[in-house]
């Protein structure tokens, strides 16, 4: 008892000492003046240009952020703790429209999409897999007329962010160290041993997923620094903020962007219900998320023409803004197990655990549950390629009811699908589909900047999809038939779901009839300002992400991908503000990486 009062005043002090050297921002900026560079959006792309252009003592920099200060929830570094954040005050809490052709068990047949609204966006709840994407990816971008996008040329500027954990990779030149973006060893419980051994069963080579080969199984890349999350607006804004040629504006809601003639030149913003006219006097650069930014962009007449005339907005461009909306959709399979490996409740709450988290950065409150990750080629040319088209995730614990929330499951599915007791020894696999083929929509449902716009990610509405995701389904079935998994209890009796028993079970229309019931988000929506040539009628920003047509304007955040990347977005998020940085303030600030090749 005595030791535990002591190393918890030990634990309070050390976290005291870590609020005071995390400043936070000076509330009520005066709005009044001329910024040269106006940022909307402080979220993972927003936090790192903020931080990258107020380098430059001589340029000054508004960051404008519709959410509050992230600190204020004191778990907001706890990564065992990131999915308490959806749902509160801190997420846009966005639905789909209904979908047809998915999500058939989902509450109204309604993806649940949640997003940052804080400093550091959607990088304060995210899962903070760190994950680059394949060569290919960004090869296809420049060939696609991305110019400047290749591989090669973007690899520079992943490292500059990067400060790698990992002892065995420090010397490999696919990663840094000294960046400002902390990557860790994301394994925590015996779990993620039995999952690797599983992979090696297989066939599946240890790999670096972010080095030469992204093909195999690896343990995961997270963005934790001594445990905590490595939110952008920790690893890059915290450490900029007492600058005095920035200022970051918090509940502070950007509604218009103003132009004089084609020039962007300044934005209306509302903040504690009042309206203010902000101005740029170099440039605005909207980094308001794949969501955010196309909706601004059209709220202020750059968009479609005939959907902006529906809806009275004057054209001040016709673009093809919130089309190619892409988002990654995946099929998460369970199976309980029969030894104690595993990250449950009673393991995981307990005083010595919160201790090990506040002391030494370390054990299960340092993790999100994701061990493993896992790229496999299925698809025939795929494998011919050597280019993998799913990526599995390996979680440590099982499914609980609180996930039916968050998935947004409908009562009935529910029932069958998600167990309703406490968390139970056991694992999720999620595997989901990189390159999905299905091309959404982002439009507006109003006039109104406080009205959310209609997303609607059409779902498996190709067929490779589908197909794709079955194949994706029996690479998860081998795995579970591992000798290893198997030696721990792993079975596919969870995989028997009523809801498709008129086919019969492991047929491709059973495992088709259960992914258009079952398969959901992964939370990686994207693309909806599509960068690529200048004369290229589908594209929004050119290859230096200037909206086209217009001037002194950006947009710099997920929505420029002209294609998914195969992995995770963050990384490749953060990316794009670095790179952007020197194009804006035309740089080179990674001269030193050149000359290399990857
Ligand atoms: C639950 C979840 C798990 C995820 N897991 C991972 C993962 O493990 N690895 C990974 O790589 N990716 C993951 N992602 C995806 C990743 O977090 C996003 O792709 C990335 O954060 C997108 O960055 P962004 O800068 O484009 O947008 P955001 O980070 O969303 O930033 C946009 C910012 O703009 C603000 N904003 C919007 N509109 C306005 C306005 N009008 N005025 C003022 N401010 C505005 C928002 O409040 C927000 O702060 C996950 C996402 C979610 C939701
Ligand atoms: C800022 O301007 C001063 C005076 O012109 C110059 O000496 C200095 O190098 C500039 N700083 C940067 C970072 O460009
Ligand atoms: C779904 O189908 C209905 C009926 O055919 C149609 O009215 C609706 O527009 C469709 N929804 C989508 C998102 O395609
Ligand atoms: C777990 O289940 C497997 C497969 O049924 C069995 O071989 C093993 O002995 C079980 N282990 C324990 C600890 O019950």
């Amino acid at each position: 008892m005595a030791s535990n009062i002591q190393a918890l005043l030990i634990a309070t002090v050390a976290t005291v000492m870590w609020f005071i050297y995390n400043p936070s921002p000076k509330q009520d900026v005066d709005l009044r003046g001329t910024f040269d560079y106006v940022i909307i959006g402080a979220g993972s792309a927003g936090c790192v240009l903020a931080a990258r252009l107020s380098e430059d003592e001589n340029v000054t920099v508004l960051l404008i952020e519709a959410g509050g200060d992230e600190t204020e929830n004191p778990d907001f570094h706890i990564p065992v703790k990131t999915f308490g954040q959806i749902k509160t005050d801190v997420d846009w809490e966005y639905y789909t429209v209904s979908q047809n052709d998915s999500s058939l068990g989902l509450r109204d047949r309604k993806s649940f999409w949640p997003r940052g609204r804080v400093l550091g966006g959607t990088s304060i709840l995210h899962a903070m897999q760190h994950t680059r994407g394949h060569k290919k990816d960004f090869d296809e971008w420049e060939a696609s007329g991305a110019e400047g996008w290749s591989y090669q040329d973007v690899m520079p500027y992943f490292l500059k962010s990067e400060d790698i954990q990992v002892g065995n990779l420090k010397n490999s030149k696919y990663h840094s160290t000294g960046g400002p973006l902390a990557v860790s060893d994301g394994r925590i419980s015996a779990m993620a041993d039995y999952y690797i051994m599983a992979g090696k069963e297989l066939g599946l080579p240890l790999t670096d997923y972010n080095g030469e080969t992204q093909l195999g199984i690896s343990p995961a890349q997270i963005n934790t620094r001594k445990g905590k999350r490595g939110s952008t607006s920790q690893e890059f804004l915290r450490p900029a903020m007492n600058r005095k040629n920035l200022h970051v504006s918090t509940h502070t809601v950007a509604v218009k962007l103003v132009f004089e003639n084609k020039k962007a030149v300044g934005v209306e913003v509302i903040r504690n219900g009042r309206k203010h006219s902000v101005k740029a006097g170099k440039e605005i650069i909207l980094s308001s998320g794949a969501i955010g930014s196309p909706q601004l962009l059209m709220l202020s007449g750059i968009g479609p023409k005939s959907h902006l005339e529906e809806l009275k907005i004057p054209v001040i461009a016709d673009l093809p803004v919130g089309k190619n909306l892409q988002d990654h959709i995946g099929i998460i399979l369970k199976t309980r197990i029969n030894i104690s490996a595993s990250m449950t409740l009673d393991k995981v709450d307990t005083i010595w655990t919160k201790l090990q988290y506040y002391l030494f950065g370390t054990g299960y409150f340092s993790s999100t549950g994701l061990e493993v990750t896992s790229f496999v080629a299925t698809g025939e040319e795929e494998k011919k390629m050597n280019y993998p088209d799913i990526q599995f995730n390996f979680f440590s614990g099982y499914m609980n009811k609180y996930s039916a929330g968050l998935l947004n499951i409908n009562e009935k599915t529910a029932q069958e699908y998600i167990p309703n007791g406490p968390y139970e020894e056991g694992m999720n696999i999620v595997g989901y589909v990189l390159r999905p083929k299905s091309r959404g929509t982002l439009t507006l449902m109003s006039r109104d900047p406080f009205d959310y716009p209609l997303i609607d990610p059409k779902y498996l509405t190709h067929n490779d999809d589908i197909k794709t995701l079955i194949r994706g389904i029996r690479v998860i079935q081998d795995f579970l038939n591992t000798k290893t998994l198997r030696s721990i209890g792993a079975s596919q009796k969870d995989l028997k779901l009523a809801f498709c028993s008129q086919y019969d079970f492991g047929t491709d229309s059973y495992w088709e009839c259960v992914i258009r019931h079952l398969a959901v988000t992964v939370y990686h929506p994207s693309c909806t300002c599509k960068m690529g040539s200048q004369r290229d009628p589908q594209t929004v920003v050119d290859p230096r992400l200037r909206v086209k047509g217009i001037q002194g304007l950006r947009v710099v955040d997920a929505s420029i991908m002209p294609k998914l990347v195969s992995g995770n977005t963050n990384a490749p998020t953060i990316m794009i503000a670095e790179k952007a940085a020197d194009m804006i303030l035309e740089k080179d600030t990674v001269k030193h990486f050149k000359g290399q090749t990857w």
